[in-house]
């Protein structure tokens, strides 16, 4: 029915076929009353084997790629008797077999003798059913390849289809919608259980697009567009809390390029985008959306000065913020810390911002009490004491205390930046020891680790100067850090700071947010920072933005069991590209993210169906969100691909033209897919190649 109107001219219909015009039909009947030939079990569905597992599809997927069949359709009957009448029936039809007792017949009795049992005791429902596919292919066109292909498919599964069905126009006309009733109850009409005419229903489905404003367009698994809503929150149907999310594939299995893909919609749909990445993979969509491109250089660094705030932006976040990063500067990421080291970085914290925003005054009554018992009890520790020395060993005390005081008084904080922080806190760390009687902090060493990003250190940029606030209108950002990745010390703290731009957004900014993290997060992976991880990730939910790393090895996640709560117990979303074949490592993979059954057998099809035929190149990807799970095609145009691409040879190519023609990305990429186009080379890679070898825009003529 591909044409709207249908009409039947030129009907003629004899033993074998209905013929119309140009067309030719057959019916043909599923179960043959005769033979009744159905299997004694049947199921719903049916496996057939890929990539060398079995994979469930509906019993009756047979129908879907016919030979040569330009229509089919499906006719499924299903009426329902009056049960006390069937059961009568059935009973006297027990009794019939009974009356002559021989092997076969007995055996009839107890076929009708365990019906009625499954009936009376799961209260089933007897229904006679009829099932007839017609089948239209050209007239010039020969039907036994379709008949082929249909008796081998149902007679895997114990099916004969009907080879009496010479009343083709009986079963033509009774199949209109309306008229089943003309079906010949002596032969056309099977008696059997309502679950088991369920079974020979069609249960495939189409995809639809989802009732959601922010559509993301993938396509289904024939190549059909289908629109989902990534974050599972937004649709009609809520899938998910939360749209933080997770995408996992082994290297080139395409994980940049399906980002790629998201975020270009996302930003369409009004979305705020920041991205970290390691691997120059965001470049060209960067470029095509006019976003910012941050690379960071040793010349010049990506700079932010996180102390510099207001009174009113000092909170428990903030302090516990400042807190992680001084601590990852003076003992490294891997290391782990005490709690009093937490604890006095906390406090250095708190009375650096007290210094500046109230300054510090003198000790109040209570202080001063507190610090007197402690200085005296650490001094009668020391010791045996006499008389006189006891007289004395209060005045003592109280010079020491006014030194401290003095000292402290001293101590003030005249701006906000990382190198009034350091000297602040070198002195002050050295107080609270005093104070408190702590020996164990080697404060000389706390100095000296933190001053490379003081004044005259080698990072001394990064902490000090403020963050482009441009950065805040910019709704495409991206941070490609490549340069330091192998720089233990910086790596993470550069990552620490981009997302804290990103939290300060994520409270500015009323749209929608997503940040990317592509391998850099691995840099922040560590104990320290699970807890900032885990507060980020949940504050997420609450300011509309949504965070995602993007990774290769499962076990990145997994080595720490802080960063695999933070991480993938708060990401309902889960992407996962084709996974190695490696059997052993996909039941971890498994058991971490609790994938079902059905979910494995899906995402063992990645790439993997029959469904390349008349498509352009693409890959899919498995998505989950809360515990609905499908696979996806991510099937782009030439331009899109172009832009995506992280293949080294094609962005040269695409940079050239680029640079000669000194016009923008889009104008670019129509240029080279023209070219690509008219070279009449189906592949992207020979094609790019073929234009760095000649060094220069092609300009290629149209073919004639
Ligand atoms: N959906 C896709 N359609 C077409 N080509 C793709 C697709 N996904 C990946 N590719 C190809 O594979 C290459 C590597 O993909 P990429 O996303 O960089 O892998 P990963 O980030 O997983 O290492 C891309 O440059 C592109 O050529
Ligand atoms: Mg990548």
């Amino acid at each position: 029915f591909k044409e709207r109107i249908v009409s039947m001219t030129n009907f003629k219909a004899d033993d074998e076929t209905v013929s119309m015009g140009d067309k030719r039909c057959k019916v043909y009947s599923l179960v043959d009353v005769d033979c009744a030939a159905l299997p004694s079990l049947i199921r719903p569905y049916t496996n057939i084997e890929v990539n060398n597992t079995d994979m469930p599809v509906d019993l009756l997927a047979a129908i879907d790629n016919i030979p040569n069949a330009e229509t089919v359709v499906y006719n499924q009957i299903v009426f329902l008797p009056n049960q006390k009448r069937e059961l009568a029936l059935l009973d006297k039809k027990k009794n019939r077999h009974a009356s002559i007792p021989n092997p076969s017949n007995q055996m009839a009795v107890e076929d009708i003798k365990r019906v009625q049992e499954v009936i009376a005791r799961e209260s089933k429902q007897l229904v006679y059913t009829h099932f007839n596919l017609i089948v239209a292919v050209p007239a010039d066109t020969d039907l036994q390849k379709c008949t082929n292909h249909l008796e081998n498919a149902f007679g895997r599964m114990g099916i004969h289809i009907s080879k009496r069905a010479y009343n083709q126009l009986e079963l033509f006309v009774n199949s209109f919608p309306g008229n089943c009733y003309g079906m010949s109850a002596e032969y056309d009409r099977f008696l059997t259980l309502g679950d088991a005419a369920a079974c020979l229903m069609y249960k495939e489905k189409i995809q639809h697009s989802e009732d959601t404003p922010l559509k993301i367009y993938y396509t289904d698994r024939q190549g059909v567009p289908v629109a989902i809503d990534i974050t599972g929150k937004e649709g009609k149907h809520k899938l998910t809390d939360n749209s933080n999310f997770f995408c996992l594939g082994p290297s080139g299995s395409g994980k940049s390029f399906h980002m790629n893909s998201v975020v270009r919609q996302l930003h369409e749909h009004g979305t705020d985008v920041v991205i970290v990445d390691t691997g120059n993979s965001y470049e060209g969509l960067c470029e095509y959306l006019g976003g910012k491109y941050i690379s960071y250089t040793e010349e010049k660094p990506i700079t932010m000065n996180p102390f510099n705030i207001t009174k009113a932006e000092l909170n428990i976040e903030k302090i516990d913020f400042l807190k992680n990063l001084i601590l990852l500067i003076w003992k490294g990421s891997d290391s782990k810390i005490s709690e009093l080291e937490f604890r006095i970085i906390e406090q250095i914290v708190t009375d650096y911002y007290d210094a500046y925003f109230h300054g510090f005054k003198g000790y109040d009554p209570l202080q001063r009490e507190t610090l007197r018992k402690t200085l005296t009890a650490a001094e009668k520790r020391k010791g045996t004491w006499s008389v006189e020395e006891m007289a004395t060993l209060g005045k003592k005390i109280d010079a020491k205390i006014k030194l401290l005081e003095e000292r402290r008084k001293a101590l003030a904080v005249a701006s906000l930046s990382f190198n009034t922080f350091y000297e602040y806190s070198c002195e002050r760390l050295e107080l609270i020891c005093l104070e408190n009687n702590i020996t164990e902090i080697d404060y000389d060493k706390y100095a000296y680790m933190i001053q490379p990003f003081y004044k005259g250190g080698n990072y001394d940029k990064i902490l000090n100067e403020n963050v482009d606030t441009t950065l805040f209108s910019e709704t495409f950002i991206v941070f490609e850090v490549d340069a330091i990745k192998e720089n233990k010390k910086l790596f993470p703290i550069v990552t620490l700071i981009i997302m804290d731009v990103f939290l300060q957004k994520m409270r500015l900014k009323k749209k929608r947010k997503v940040l990317v993290i592509e391998e850099a997060w691995k840099a922040i992976a560590s104990p320290l920072m699970a807890e900032y991880i885990k507060f980020m990730y949940k504050t997420a939910r609450k300011f509309w933005a949504s965070v995602g790393v993007v990774t290769q090895e499962i076990q990145d996640i997994i080595g720490s069991e802080i960063v695999k709560e933070a991480i993938i117990n708060n990401s309902d979303v889960v992407m996962l590209l084709a996974q190695s074949k490696i059997k052993e490592r996909f039941d971890n993979i498994k058991a971490i993210l609790g994938l079902t059954e059905t979910d494995c057998k899906k995402i063992f099809t990645i790439n993997r169906l029959e469904n390349k035929e008349g498509r352009s190149f693409f890959r899919e990807v498995f998505i989950r969100r809360g515990t609905t799970s499908e696979v996806y095609g991510v099937e782009e145009p030439r331009e899109c691909y172009m832009t995506y691409t992280t293949e080294r040879a094609e962005k040269e190519a695409l940079k050239l033209y680029k640079a000669e023609l000194k016009c923008s990305h889009q104008e670019a990429t129509e240029a080279y897919c023209r070219d690509w186009k008219r070279s009449g080379i189906e592949k992207s890679l020979p094609f790019a190649q073929m234009v760095n070898k000649a060094g220069k825009v092609l300009n290629l003529k149209e073919k004639q």
